[in-house]
């Protein structure tokens, strides 16, 4: 199993700002959603493409343009909703299905609340959305749901990820690659990510 960690200084520049408790709903949204276009741009690295024939104002020209009915992806409610828009202006015909999981607060395992993904998921590629893989467990389970559903390749795209999360990742879903924008220290004992940017989903959606 691969770890990509999305190492740039404009990238630091805005992991900066967003782990910063005085940052505010607005920006902390733009910035999950930038940091999403970034993760997106590098976990597409090997996308497939097809052939094309376009005309530019001079000449003719044959070029490429990605499959994009290969690939669906699938942001984890809540958080992971905040990374869509990121994505969407990248990929703008992007399916999107979505899995709905919360986190108990005293066992710090996940509960599925919601699972719906498009119907031809087994044909498609997919990247999971989620700012956060703490523990690891609700990506565990989101892979898993996928799995049964047929899917074959898994990408799981955070914008931090703990070492604990992502060595449970690999010991239960080998074939799944992680792309992070950043690779933390270790999780504190109410299992949230040390330095970390908090609560998510919280953050976004200005819950607390
Ligand atoms: C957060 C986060 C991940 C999960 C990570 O969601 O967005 O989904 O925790 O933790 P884990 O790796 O230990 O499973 P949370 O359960 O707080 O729900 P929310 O997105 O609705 O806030
Ligand atoms: N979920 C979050 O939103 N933040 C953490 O640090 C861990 C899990």
């Amino acid at each position: 199993m691969e770890v990509f960690e999305l190492k740039h200084p404009l990238v630091e520049h805005k992991l900066a700002i967003l782990r910063d408790k005085k940052t505010g709903t607005k920006e902390f949204r733009e910035l999950v959603s930038e940091l999403a276009t970034m993760l997106c741009y590098e976990a597409m690295r090997d996308a497939e493409t097809h052939e094309v024939e376009i005309e530019t104002p001079i000449t003719k020209m044959k070029t490429k343009k990605i499959d994009e009915n290969k690939y669906a992806f699938v942001p984890i409610l809540r958080a992971g909703t905040g990374m869509l828009d990121g994505i969407i202006s990248v990929m703008p015909n992007a399916k999107i299905g979505h899995v709905g999981m919360y986190r108990d607060e005293e066992t710090f395992k996940p509960n599925v609340y919601f699972f719906k993904v498009p119907k031809d998921i087994d044909k498609r590629e997919v990247l999971i959305l989620d700012p956060m893989l703490a523990t690891g467990g609700s990506g565990i389970d989101a892979i898993e749901l996928l799995k049964e559903k047929g899917v074959k390749k898994i990408k799981f795209l955070c914008i931090i990820a703990a070492p604990e999360g992502i060595k449970a990742m690999q010991e239960k879903h080998p074939d799944v690659k992680i792309y992070t924008t950043s690779i933390d220290e270790k999780l504190n004992e109410k299992a949230y990510i040390v330095p970390g940017l908090g609560d998510a989903g919280d953050r976004i959606f200005g819950t607390k």
